[in-house]
């Protein structure tokens, strides 16, 4: 009750005990089958482990290292596209999927041979440009299976304790989340696995249990911002990419938070779409847009103590089968 998205109905998808919402059921092949290419890097992320942050970074190291490409004015999700965006978008409150409505009419006049009614960013990624960046959250399981053989990967992760913070924020910010209760109830669904994409733990389990793979590079939001230069070129090089010292500088300060945010509130389809059409204004004022705070430990001074402790207990059970080398495990 909690959720406005979750009054369409919830299924649990098995094995994997996947939350989401009813009408991810009519996407699920659709993703599953996806044909992917060798030039392909897909980013997959649990919700609010610094997907953006990571897109960007990506798409900047491949199309933009002399920061001179004017598309990278274009928003993030339709440069790199969130593959499973559609289902998201599906299920409540906005009618953005209807002639009319922007996302809808800037799908067909940027591909007026397409039907946007065939899944709008199901196509965006079928159609951007070689080498395409496409976003997930999708775990690995539900992703198609030949992913890893195929294509790069870029599996991140984030301390929980940052994440549930973050995806709170997240979810009273966005209108068609409409999260109404507070942080304690919010706490609740993230360890009983009530939020989409959860399971948190399954989730990042299935990239960690991959991390060995030569087309998976495992990293930890922490290590990102502890020493972005460090962590941007041992991106780029994943992917193949020689950058010089002052590519390498280019890239660590256009993707720095500061930059990203003063770039760009709304991570829309429309550069100069209005905070009011995603955002509860309210939230947004008070307490920060989509680029909130971009800090590792926030959850310090916002988790009661009580809190703390569930967090505590439910990862402590968690991080039993994660190797020694988890972060997270304490
Ligand atoms: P906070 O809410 O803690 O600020 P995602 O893109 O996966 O939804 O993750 C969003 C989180 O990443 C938010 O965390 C956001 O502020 C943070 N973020 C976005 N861009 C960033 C950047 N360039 N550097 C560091 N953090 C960033």
């Amino acid at each position: 009750d909690d959720f406005e998205a979750h009054r369409v109905g919830t299924v649990r998808l098995q094995p994997g005990n996947w939350f989401f919402t009813t009408p991810f059921i009519n996407y699920a092949d659709q993703v599953y089958d996806f044909k992917l290419k060798p030039s392909d890097v897909v980013v997959v992320t649990y919700p609010k482990c610094g997907t953006t942050w990571t897109q960007e970074i990506v798409w900047t190291i491949l199309k933009n290292r002399n920061l001179d490409n004017p598309k990278a004015s274009i928003p993030i999700n339709a440069r790199c596209p969130f593959i499973e965006f559609d289902f998201l978008m599906n299920h409540h409150g906005l009618p953005i999927f209807e002639p009319g409505q922007e996302i809808y009419d800037g799908f067909h006049s940027m591909y007026p041979d397409r039907n946007p009614d065939d899944g709008i960013f199901l196509q965006l990624a079928e159609l951007a440009e070689d080498p395409r960046v496409i976003k997930s959250h999708l775990p690995l399981s539900l992703l198609p299976p030949s992913l890893l053989d195929t294509s790069k990967v870029l599996y991140i992760a984030r301390n929980p304790r940052d994440v549930t913070i973050s995806y709170h924020h997240h979810s009273r910010l966005i209108r068609n989340h409409n999260y109404t209760g507070n942080l304690d109830s919010f706490v609740d669904h993230m360890i009983n696995d009530r939020l989409m994409f959860s399971p948190y733990w399954e989730h990042i389990k299935e990239g960690w249990n991959k991390r060995n793979h030569p087309n998976m590079l495992f990293c930890f939001y922490e290590d990102m911002k502890a020493d972005p230069k460090k962590e941007i070129d041992r991106i780029a090089k994943f992917i193949n990419v020689d950058l010089t010292e002052t590519q390498l500088d280019n890239i660590v300060s256009f993707t720095s938070f500061d930059a990203m945010k003063n770039r760009t509130e709304v991570v829309s389809w429309k550069k100069d779409a209005s905070t009011e059409t995603y955002f509860n204004n309210e939230v947004f004022q008070n307490d920060g847009g989509f680029f909130r705070k971009g800090q590792v430990n926030d959850w310090k001074s916002k988790l009661s103590e009580e809190q703390i402790q569930k967090l505590e207990e439910w990862s402590k059970k968690n991080c039993e089968d994660f190797d020694d080398d988890f972060k997270y495990k304490k």
